[in-house]
């Protein structure tokens, strides 16, 4: 399999989906530089690629070879230098707008000229990402979902800015990997999230009101409207802390009060419940 245009691609931050991403890339044939911030996390990112990889070779998905091959085409380092020859930086750090504009002014000051630069943001402005470079027409966002490695759909979002032949490289370099693009403007939560998460802040609702218990509900969606989770699960699955920023993101940009998040949801995540990564959301895990 050959990525399209590119060869050699970042990935910074190696979160769960930052690895996800790196994990995708590397299956997909492609040189991948993973960066982090320190050695621990640098680890941390590690044991998810070892931990997904690992799954799929116990259900005899991928022999130990291969895993070994798709691991070996990942570089990790600490040192935003090893970005200099990538010709792709996918940047999924947390979302906090003037985090991720630092990013991008230091990838800027490191990347080849003509090097693509692409956010993976769920809920941030992709222009004002790219007005902290000097090559906003190189900017992107490529909006993979949790689980990367197993969902199909990416949304690749072009700015008012972006030269459309880094939209249609993108969007190429996502259908190489086996995955489904589609494109999509800056607008806040983009098309999947805009649509999904209406939904799943009315679940918090309901369930704050007493109206069913939280396995009723998931039980009622995944049975009865044939989904994969039903909304709580899903929460859990996304992180709650994400679920937050992505309805704030939206209800900010359209004051649509099917957004303004669910009290239920800003308790739990000032609880520090955020769901599977915690061992604890909407329900606990062990
Ligand atoms: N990482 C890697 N692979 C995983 C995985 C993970 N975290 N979780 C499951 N998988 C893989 C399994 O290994 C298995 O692979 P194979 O079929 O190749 O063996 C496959 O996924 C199915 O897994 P399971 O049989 O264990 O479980 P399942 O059938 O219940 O599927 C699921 C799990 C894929 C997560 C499914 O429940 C599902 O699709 N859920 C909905 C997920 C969803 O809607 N995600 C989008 C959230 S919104 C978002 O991400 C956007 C945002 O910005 C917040």
């Amino acid at each position: 399999m050959s990525g399209g245009s590119f060869s050699k691609v970042g990935v910074v931050g190696l979160g769960t989906m930052g690895a996800g991403i790196a994990e995708v890339l590397a299956r997909g044939g492609l040189a991948v530089v993973g960066i982090e911030i320190n050695d621990e996390a640098l680890e941390r990112g590690r044991g998810h690629l070892d931990r997904s990889t690992g799954r799929a070779v116990k259900r005899g998905k991928l022999t130990e070879a291969e895993q070994r091959e798709i691991l070996d085409r990942i570089t990790l380092s600490t040192a935003f230098a090893d970005l200099a020859d990538c010709d792709l930086v996918i940047e999924a750090v947390p979302e906090r707008l003037d985090l991720k504009r630092r990013v991008f002014a230091e990838l800027d000051q490191v990347c080849r000229k003509d090097a693509v630069l692409a956010t993976n943001t769920s809920s941030l402005s992709v222009t004002e990402i790219a007005t902290s470079t000097a090559r906003p027409s190189q900017i992107v966002g490529v909006h993979f979902f949790n689980p990367a490695p197993v969902m199909k759909l990416v949304e690749v979002i072009g700015t008012v800015l972006t030269e459309p032949a880094a939209i249609a490289r993108v969007a190429d370099l996502v259908r190489s990997l086996g995955k489904t693009p589609v494109t999509v403007g800056d607008r806040a939560g983009f098309v999947a999230n805009r649509l999904l998460f209406g939904y799943l802040n009315q679940a918090a609702a309901m369930y704050e009101s007493g109206h069913a218990t939280l396995a009723d509900i998931d039980t009622a969606m995944k049975v009865g409207a044939g989904l994969p989770m039903g909304p709580f699960t899903l929460m859990d699955l996304i992180g709650l802390d994400t679920c937050l920023e992505v309805l704030e993101a939206i209800y900010r940009e359209s004051r649509d009060r099917r957004h303004a998040p669910a009290p239920v949801l800003r308790e739990l995540v000032t609880a520090g419940l955020l769901g599977r990564k915690t061992g604890r959301g909407f329900y606990p895990y062990d």
